[in-house]
């Protein structure tokens, strides 16, 4: 895999650089529910600062914001005030979450040139969205001199042993609830993996319609819920049996079971994505199933990536049980599937 050029190599003191780090975290009652994301950060802006740069001006996007409602929703208060308690500089600022401009995702070089303004140099290390061709990942990379973060390197390296000779069988763990983005991504990269478990609304969605041209073990048993509701009545049920009306929340007792024992045959695991609304207690106990599996697991290189898959492991205390934990989700996906990522094509 072609390596960028990394922030350790550039020169910084006395200079102004803009950082793109993925603080995109989750969040709850209008709280940082998991900080994974923001630790991970924190070599890169720290070694910034160490080396003597003048400001480090942070931006990121959280959520994806839509309405006008959704700007108090997922302005970057909170994760400006984690990332303060983490790093206190004043020559540290955070930037307004970059998706409440039109610009970022349209990739608008207007944008990027009102980012890249003020600046000297620019560092990418916002791994979770390097599969994003938008301003603040692509675009401004064109119009400072751009180097790749400690934390997109890491993952890279990590990662791209999953492109090389692995050991099989390769168990790939898919669930979690961006299912459009991720249907097309697996669909090109399922024929690698010896077993694909689905799992989570996207086995909710393939029950409709399945698109993928490969075999995948969908669940056999679904916790149904008779709403959206964290206290809705909810049951058991086969997977093709849901009372008309009633939602699959999480995966059964018997697909814990089964999949858990795909896991625990496996040498090489990649997870993504929850079994269910693993936030709520009623649904979450699938999620912890093929977390404690992947976990207990000590013959396989094990990762797991996305922002939620890695709160239920970090919730569970069961973080430095896998191989790699990943702050990309979608952007760990799309690498294996052997693409190169836009926001890392970007960097000489
Ligand atoms: C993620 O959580 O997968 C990344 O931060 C990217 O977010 P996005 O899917 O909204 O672009
Ligand atoms: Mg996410």
């Amino acid at each position: 895999m072609r390596l960028p050029r990394s922030v350790s190599d550039a020169d910084v003191s006395g200079k102004t650089v803009l950082v793109r780090s993925d603080l995109n975290v989750p969040l709850e009652n209008g709280a940082v529910a998991d900080d994974m994301r923001i630790r991970a950060s924190l070599p890169t802006l720290a070694l910034l600062l160490e080396s003597g740069a003048k400001e480090v001006r942070v931006c990121s996007h959280l959520g994806r914001p839509k309405s006008d409602e959704d700007r108090a929703k997922y302005a970057m208060t909170p994760v400006e005030e984690r990332l303060r308690e983490l790093l206190p500089d004043k020559r540290l600022r955070v930037l307004e979450n970059t998706r409440f401009h039109a610009g970022e995702t349209a990739n608008d070089p207007a944008y990027s040139h009102e980012l890249a303004a003020g600046c000297d140099l620019y560092v990418n290390d916002a791994f979770g969205s390097a599969h994003r061709a938008h301003a603040s990942t692509e675009g401004v990379a064109h119009l400072l001199p751009a180097y790749a973060g400690l934390l997109l390197l890491a993952e890279l390296d990590h990662l791209g042993k999953l492109l090389g000779d692995i050991e099989r069988p390769f168990v790939l763990i898919s669930g979690g609830a961006k299912v459009d983005d991720k249907l097309g991504v697996l669909q090109n990269l399922g024929g690698r993996a010896d077993t694909v478990l689905i799992g989570g609304k996207m086995a909710e969605q393939i029950r409709v319609e399945n698109p993928l041209d490969f075999a995948v073990e969908l669940p056999s048993d679904v916790v149904g819920a008779s709403e959206f509701a964290e206290n809705a009545e909810s049951g058991v049920f086969p997977f093709d049996g849901l009372p008309d009306g009633w939602l699959g929340l999480d995966i059964g007792p018997e697909t814990r079971e089964g999949f858990g024992r795909a896991i625990a045959g496996a040498r090489t695991v990649f997870w993504n994505g929850p079994m269910g609304v693993f936030e709520w207690p009623p649904f979450a106990g699938g999620t912890k199933a093929v977390a404690e599996a992947v976990a207990a697991n000590d013959q396989a290189f094990s990762v797991v990536g996305g922002a939620d898959s890695v709160r239920a492991l970090n919730e569970l205390g069961l973080a430095d049980r896998v191989s790699w934990v990943s702050t990309g989700g979608g952007a760990s996906l799309e690498l294996l599937e052997g693409k190169e990522l836009p926001g890392v094509a970007a960097i000489p």
